[in-house]
């Protein structure tokens, strides 16, 4: 049986929630992660350092008895975001990122942003207070494939934005394709991103395996298998610009099986153990801890964690839904297994 210690991963995008809905999901990503970024899409969303805090507070309190996990909170940009507000955040010592949603382009973005030439004066803040931001890297136009929304969003708006705020930090989140890998691959240091497990271990067939699969329904989409090796190389890459992010998205079972189904699929059950699967799987196993538990704290400029987790090459059995108060809520697996677990 193959068995490997790391040290304790961190979460780089995680969506918790809130109300019941936090409490449900929580202890999952706080038994396997010592910290995670936490995405600030509520309804309606965290745009201030104040509502961040307060939403720290609702987490911290949803925590169970003696678990240590730390919630670094972020900031949910729109057209009206106020440049002074970077400071403010910054000073806070909490809120550690500001996300970028094109208006539009995925789960609550509708209050994001609509032109990205409003937000010209707040990217200048954040350069200089070295305030990262996340991006949502999807066009919305409906006249461009879906399946095409991430590459034309490189081309139009992240590849301009880079070159225009030359000192501002950028992770693009969950990166679904080749020409995404490329593009932060080939971006000076102050660009990285972050991958999810599920783009590392499916392909878009998964949508259609013997009908339609709304638990495997995310955005951004899963890709062609030419972008899922693409992600594999990049992650196993050793470079430090691509670190763990599950993007770990919980929505009821009866809102992802409706004719218009909510679009995110949760993996925080086996939040490390699927990576451990697609490290595994690549012949990588050793490229895990960094990817997983070191890149994604120096690009934050925080501590590495001191403890660490074992994985032993174990299958278990994921349950065919989970409580998620009052609803339920399909995992990833549901009915099947994973390989790897934690110890
Ligand atoms: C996320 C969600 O449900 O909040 N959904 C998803 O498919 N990833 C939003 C997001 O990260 O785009
Ligand atoms: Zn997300």
């Amino acid at each position: 049986m193959k068995r490997i210690t790391i040290i304790r991963p961190d979460d780089w995008h995680l969506h918790l929630r809130d109300g019941e809905h936090l409490r449900a999901v929580l202890p999952d990503s706080a038994r396997r992660f010592a910290r995670a970024i936490v995405m600030p899409n509520l309804k309606p969303p965290v745009t201030t350092t104040e509502l961040a805090l307060q939403y720290r507070e609702r987490i911290l309190a949803a925590l169970p008895a003696l678990a240590r996990f730390e919630p670094l909170m972020t900031l949910y940009l729109t057209d009206s975001t106020q440049p002074g507000e970077i400071a403010t955040a910054r000073s806070s010592g909490r809120v550690h990122a500001i996300k970028y949603y094109p208006a539009g382009a995925t789960t609550h973005s509708d209050a994001g942003v609509t032109d990205l030439r409003k937000c010209h004066r707040v990217f200048e803040a954040m350069e200089e207070s070295r305030m990262p931001l996340l991006v949502h890297g999807e066009v919305t136009d409906p006249a461009v494939d879906v399946f095409d929304r991430e590459k034309a969003f490189i081309e139009r708006s992240l590849a301009p934005l880079v070159e225009r705020f030359a000192g501002l930090r950028v992770v693009m989140e969950h990166i679904t394709t080749r020409e995404a890998a490329e593009f932060v691959a080939s971006a000076p240091p102050r660009v990285a991103a972050t991958i999810t497990a599920h783009h590392l271990l499916l392909n878009r067939n998964a949508l259609f395996t013997g009908g339609i699969r709304p638990h495997h329904y995310c955005v951004p989409v899963l890709k062609r298998e030419e972008h899922r090796q693409a992600l594999i190389r990049a992650a196993v890459s050793g470079s430090p610009k691509f670190f763990l992010g599950t993007d770990s998205a919980p929505h009821a079972r009866h809102t992802k099986e409706t004719d218009c189904g909510c679009a995110g699929i949760y993996t925080a059950h086996a939040g490390i153990e699927l990576y451990a699967e697609a490290f595994a799987a690549a012949g990588a196993l050793e490229k895990l801890e960094n990817f997983a538990s070191r890149h994604g704290a120096e690009f934050y400029g925080l501590p590495v964690n001191r403890d660490t987790v074992t994985l032993v090459e174990e299958t278990w059995r994921v349950p065919h839904q989970v409580a998620f108060g009052a609803d339920a809520l399909v995992p990833l697996r549901a009915g099947g297994s994973v390989a790897w677990k934690l110890v």
